[in-house]
């Protein structure tokens, strides 16, 4: 059977660090939305020029296009066994949309865990961040310091202005997803200030316990 985690919390909370930990474990695709939409902003496509300002501002994509994207996605090969969805749902009707996608296959989300972090450490997280532009690993100045011939560059949304930006859509549209799958009783709250490390292991014996019940 098929293992879906739907990954939420504020931006910088580790979404990315731990969805792509808990694919390489488990098995699982890696599915992002924010990469899918920065990988076409750097190749220019029609999709990339659509969502470019949206992504520069910290503004989210349409429900219609970023739904469209994860069900062609979902359809691909290495879904089969299941995906760690990062940065998807982030609304009510995407959360939905998910459900609906999953069901038609007799499946569902199994854990969704959410991983807690306030505004000032997530300025700090952010502001932290950088990319190594020839792996696309991410790191962190301080706390997850890259290796020294690392090229790196900077996401343009991490400035403190747009971070602002993001922290209020995250809590006018993606903070409902909270009661949403508390409500399916798949929510699972994680400290965002444990290490990455510590955080992975929970995340792992989280997930377990979830899938095998
Ligand atoms: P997206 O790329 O999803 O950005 P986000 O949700 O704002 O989250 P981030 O990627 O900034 O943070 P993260 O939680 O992944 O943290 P990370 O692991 O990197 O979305 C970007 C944009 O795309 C949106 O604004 C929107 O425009 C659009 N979009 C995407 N999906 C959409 C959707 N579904 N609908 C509509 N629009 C959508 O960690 C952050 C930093 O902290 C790193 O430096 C890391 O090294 C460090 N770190 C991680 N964990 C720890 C730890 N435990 N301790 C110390 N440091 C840590
Ligand atoms: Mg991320």
């Amino acid at each position: 059977m098929a293992t879906y985690l739907v990954m939420i919390g504020p931006p910088g909370a580790g979404k990315g660090t731990q969805a792509s930990r808990l694919s390489e474990k488990l098995g699982l695709a890696h599915v992002s939305t924010g990469d899918i939409f920065r990988d076409n902003i750097r190749n220019k496509t029609e999709l990339g020029t659509r969502v470019k300002e949206l992504l520069e501002s910290g503004t989210l994509v349409p429900d219609e296009l970023t739904i469209a994207l994860v069900r062609d996605r979902l359809q691909q090969p290495d879904c089969r066994t299941g995906a760690v969805l990062d940065g998807f749902p982030r609304t009510p009707a995407q959360a939905a949309a998910l459900d609906s996608m999953l069901a038609d296959q007799g499946l569902r989300v199994n854990v969704a865990p959410y991983i807690s972090l306030d505004d000032k450490a997530v300025i700090e997280r952010l502001a932290g961040r950088r990319t190594d532009r020839r792996t696309g690993k991410t790191y962190h100045l301080k706390f997850d310091p890259p290796p020294a011939d690392a090229e790196l560059e900077q996401r343009p949304d991490d400035n403190e202005e747009t971070v602002q930006h993001r922290l209020g859509e995250y809590y006018e549209n993606t903070a409902p997803l909270l009661d949403y799958y508390s409500e399916r009783g798949a929510l699972h709250q994680f400290d965002g200030e444990l290490s990455i490390d510590a955080l992975t292991e929970a995340l792992i014996v989280a997930v377990g316990e979830k899938t095998v019940a």
